[in-house]
């Protein structure tokens, strides 16, 4: 049985570029569950219950999605909104989600030069993050690093080579696979 939920937020998945190679390279190894959760969402509103018990069954969540604003897709921000309600999501003591790991992975159009703390954007990849690191914490969740695959963008302006991309896939690859190893919540 897989024990890794990869909930892909992509609100223009045909227009992917990263997305796409990363999903398409993960989606059917044996410890992946893997969901392209646009498609299974009308009208931004979630069936609470099945979230919910899909994510109690996972010790590993994985939540890919392209950087949009400096944030999340609005579907996902629905998605927390609507699903990691008070007395299951939180406190972290009676939290149903305590002790899995949360695993962001993301796609930024800008370069990872811009994502320094010298650089064009001033604030890292986790630090961008926070608000989604302070949500793990609240729900009793590991925060693992984030894995980031820069400079998403079209070849024509400077984007990553497809042969990057191939390259990150492989590393997303080796991520799931060290997960695959973890069978129980801590
Ligand atoms: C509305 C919108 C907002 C975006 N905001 C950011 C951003 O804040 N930072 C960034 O690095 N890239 C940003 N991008 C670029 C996307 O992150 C990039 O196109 C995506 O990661 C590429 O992945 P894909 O090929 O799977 O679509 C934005 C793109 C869109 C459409």
């Amino acid at each position: 049985m897989s024990n890794i939920l990869i909930n892909l937020f992509h609100p223009n998945y045909t227009g992917s570029r990263g997305n796409k190679i990363l999903a398409e390279t993960v989606q059917n190894l044996p410890s992946v569950t893997f969901r392209h959760v646009d498609t299974q969402c009308s009208n931004f509103t979630f069936d609470v219950a099945r979230e919910q018990e899909l994510l109690e069954k996972y010790p590993v969540i994985i939540v890919q999605h392209p950087v949009m604003w400096y944030n999340m897709p609005p579907l996902m921000k629905a998605w927390y909104d609507q699903v990691f309600q008070y007395g299951w999501a939180y406190p972290a003591d009676k939290s149903k989600l305590a002790g899995k790991t949360l695993q962001l992975v993301v796609t930024t159009g800008a370069s990872e030069d811009a994502y320094k703390t010298t650089g064009a954007y001033a604030y890292t990849i986790s630090e961008t993050f926070r608000p989604q690191q302070q949500t793990a914490s609240l729900c009793g969740m590991q925060f693992a690093p984030i894995f980031a695959v820069y400079g998403v963008r079209p070849i024509e302006i400077g984007g990553v080579s497809d042969k990057e991309l191939e390259k990150q896939a492989k590393l997303y690859v080796k991520l799931v696979q060290k997960y695959s190893k973890k069978k129980k919540c801590l």
